[in-house]
């Protein structure tokens, strides 16, 4: 008996010591030095004992994790365990309505996260490895950001996040009262939340509950059942991550507890570290208040009086200009970081101004800094509203818009910088080295994929209007970004009879552009075939320099498909190493793409599926009706004579600004419509 009661008590005795060492703790603040808590990126415990995982800068990460890691199964069966945490968290975002990003609860393999993304990514993972199934990554996602790449419901949500920033469940935040009424609550407050996540291991539901206040609703905001058993591995860390993007919000952490196979400890809002908010009132406060303020408006009106000053004679700011979306940048600061616009620091001209490399300080960014020169005032205000909406486009295949900055007639567009350049400096006369072919259909899925994204994937439909091979960029990793997009719809606003507009670059031009003057996703289609084309070939879709028969590529390519040579096309410099597969395919579709007809071109959606391989490309290109062919292609260019002539009779605007278009082409046209004609 006695032995059986000193047996039974070691065993408790030792389960509680184990279990309060290793599978529960509760943090009442993190002030205490006893508390042993592993930080990484911008992540810090601040002087009240809050634990910070972001301050208001763009693209930082922070992470927090329990020191060591639990044992999260059952070892004899592999079920995972039950567990639940409860932990109070303040977001303060940078602008009162516009969160960046957010954080999220993480349950992972290690605490290793150098290799993850900030932004959209949260901290938690990156474009290669998002929807893996080998991340085993749980994660309950706190967004304040609406991604549509990864289908975000809006921008203040939760979410249940398992390997993927694809939510499997997601809520709009919210909590219930006790009578079930449902309230909607605010992430970016700046107030304390309470959050509760709790995994039943015997019904596999995931329960994530918020509230306002201490008190713990009946009602958990969402569910979702999932065993997490394939998910979780034996031992894992928990902690949280944190991002900012573009735009950046501070995300705190007050206090936080957590329990393996049992309830979390409940924490309180009144005993947790606060953010120093509004000062109480008591007399020395505003006795000190009263001096302060004193102090603060006389500073003020010296400092207004040097800013009216500044204004004057620099710049005035207009109220709706703070209101656009990207960030603001100064223009002393894009001077300083393009060294007062050096020429050394030239990259190139785009189609719509001058092209400068800059380094910005804090932090020490490299950015491409685009300068364009507008006139009309009426003008750079539609142009801004504009780019404000080109700001919230992201996606990993899109050179990301940073921010802008405006003086007079100058407008500067700041976009992350590409180490590589464009695509066609690796593709024609002599390339500064030769990408294989496993790159470059790397490539072409990439630009694909950003091209879906803006015809797909955002509120509105985006047209590109100007895709060819040199606006195309290639990251440090060379992949295939879009850049200038929504750039080409801008220039429309602006009304400069003076300025050459620039709608396409021949070559690219769908048939029935000239004749409609209307863009369509169909567009940019065409011209993204001809890109397809030039991948493959290593030539311009319009060789000035060859032979009649080889001047326009898409015939020469489509001579030779129907010839069946059509791997004499491939590009010589692949030294005939290529998958055969691979490039049949893309060339198929550079013809498919190239149809003369708008309609039977393939769409954005249907190409990336058919690159991606899930879906078989249907055989109607090989047979002579299906509508492409030499035919097909000439009619396209009698469409292009046709229009070209009737474009000097008839003085519709969008004529007018066709007729512009080619004149900026140099002598292209005329030379095109000649050589082509006498080869015939
Ligand atoms: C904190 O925990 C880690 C992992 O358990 C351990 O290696 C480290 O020595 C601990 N640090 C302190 C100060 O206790
Ligand atoms: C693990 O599972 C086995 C088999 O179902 C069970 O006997 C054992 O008690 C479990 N261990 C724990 C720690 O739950
Ligand atoms: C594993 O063991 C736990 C008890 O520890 C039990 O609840 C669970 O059903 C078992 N799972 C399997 C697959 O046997
Ligand atoms: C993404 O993260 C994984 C590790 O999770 C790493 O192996 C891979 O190299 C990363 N990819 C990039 C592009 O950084
Ligand atoms: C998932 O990750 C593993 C290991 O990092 C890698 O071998 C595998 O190719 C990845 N799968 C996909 C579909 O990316
Ligand atoms: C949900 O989670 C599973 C993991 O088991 C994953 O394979 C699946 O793609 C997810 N579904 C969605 C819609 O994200």
């Amino acid at each position: 008996m006695t032995s059986f009661f000193i047996f039974f008590f070691t065993i408790t005795f030792f389960s509680v010591s184990v279990s309060s060492q290793l599978d529960e703790f509760t943090y009442n603040g993190f002030n205490d030095p006893k508390i042993n808590i592993s930080l990484s990126g911008v992540a810090q415990i601040d002087k009240n004992g809050i634990l910070q995982l972001t301050y208001e800068t763009t693209r930082l990460m922070g992470h927090s994790f329990f020191p060591s890691p639990l044992q999260f199964k059952n070892s004899t069966n592999g079920t995972a365990f039950s567990f639940s945490t409860c932990f109070a968290f303040v977001i303060v975002p940078e602008y009162p309505k516009l969160g960046g990003h957010g954080f999220a609860f993480t349950i992972s393999p290690s605490q290793n996260f150098k290799s993850a993304l900030p932004s959209q990514y949260l901290g938690m993972l990156n474009s290669t490895d998002v929807g893996n199934f080998s991340n085993h990554l749980f994660a309950v996602e706190f967004d304040t950001v609406q991604d549509f790449e990864f289908g975000d419901i809006n921008d203040n949500h939760v979410g249940v996040d398992i390997n993927s920033m694809v939510s499997n469940k997601s809520a709009a935040a919210a909590y219930f009262t006790d009578d079930s009424m449902k309230n909607d609550l605010n992430l970016k407050s700046g107030k304390p939340i309470l959050a509760w996540i709790e995994y039943n291991s015997v019904t596999n539901v995931i329960d994530v509950t918020l509230s306002p206040s201490s008190t713990k609703p009946r009602l958990p905001l969402l569910s979702y059942q999932m065993d997490l058993s394939p998910i979780i591995e034996e031992t894992m860390y928990v902690g949280f991550s944190a991002s900012t993007g573009l735009l950046a919000s501070s995300h705190y952490v007050l206090g936080w507890s957590f329990k393996m196979n049992g309830d979390a400890n409940s924490l309180n809002l009144g005993s947790l570290p606060s953010l120093p908010g509004p000062k109480k009132k008591n007399k020395e406060a505003i006795i000190t208040g009263s001096v302060l303020a004193t102090v603060f408006v006389l500073t003020s009106i010296i400092f207004a009086f040097f800013l009216i000053r500044k204004i004057k004679n620099a710049d005035k700011i207009e109220d709706w200009e703070l209101e656009i979306g990207p960030h603001r940048y100064s223009y002393q600061e894009l001077k300083q970081a393009t060294r007062g616009f050096k020429d050394s620091e030239l990259l190139g001209f785009g189609g719509f101004g001058r092209v400068y490399k800059g380094t910005l300080r804090n932090p020490r960014t490299e950015v491409a800094v685009k300068r364009i020169s507008h006139e009309s005032r009426q003008g750079v205000r539609e142009f801004l509203s504009e780019i404000s909406s080109i700001g919230r486009l992201r996606h990993r295949n899109l050179v990301q818009l940073l921010g802008w900055c405006r003086r007079g007639a100058d407008l500067l567009l700041v976009y992350d910088f590409m180490p590589n350049g464009s695509l066609d400096k690796f593709l024609f006369d002599n390339p500064k080295s030769v990408l294989n072919w496993e790159q470059r259909f790397r490539i072409i899925k990439g630009v694909a994929s950003g091209l879906l994204y803006l015809h797909e994937g955002y509120e509105q439909v985006v047209l590109h209007r100007d895709v060819k091979a040199s606006n195309v960029l290639l990251d440090g990793e060379l992949n295939g970004r879009v850049g200038d997009f929504g750039l080409a719809r801008l220039y429309d606003h602006g009304s400069n009879p003076n300025t050459t507009r620039v709608v396409g670059t021949l070559g690219y031009l769908a048939p029935e552009l000239p004749r409609t003057g209307r863009a369509t996703t169909s567009s940019d289609v065409f011209a993204f075939g001809a890109m397809l084309l030039e991948v493959v070939c290593g030539r311009r879709p319009i060789e000035h320099k060859a032979g009649p028969e080889e001047l326009v590529l898409v015939d020469w390519v489509w001579d030779h498909w129907r010839d069946g040579t059509i791997f004499n096309v491939v590009d010589q410099k692949l030294n005939g190493e290529f998958d055969r597969n691979e490039v049949v395919m893309v060339l198929k579709l550079g013809l498919m793409c190239s149809k003369n007809v708008p309609l039977a071109r393939p769409t954005m959606r249907q190409l990336v599926s058919y690159l991606e391989g899930e879906a078989e490309i249907s055989d109607i290109l090989t047979s002579p009706g299906g509508g492409c062919g030499t035919s097909g292609v000439d009619g396209g260019f009698d469409d292009f004579l046709h229009s070209y002539a009737s474009s000097s009779f008839e003085k519709t605007s969008s004529f007018t600004v066709m007729d512009k278009s080619f004149a900026s082409v140099s002598t292209s046209p005329l030379a095109l419509i000649n050589s082509s004609g006498e080869a015939r």
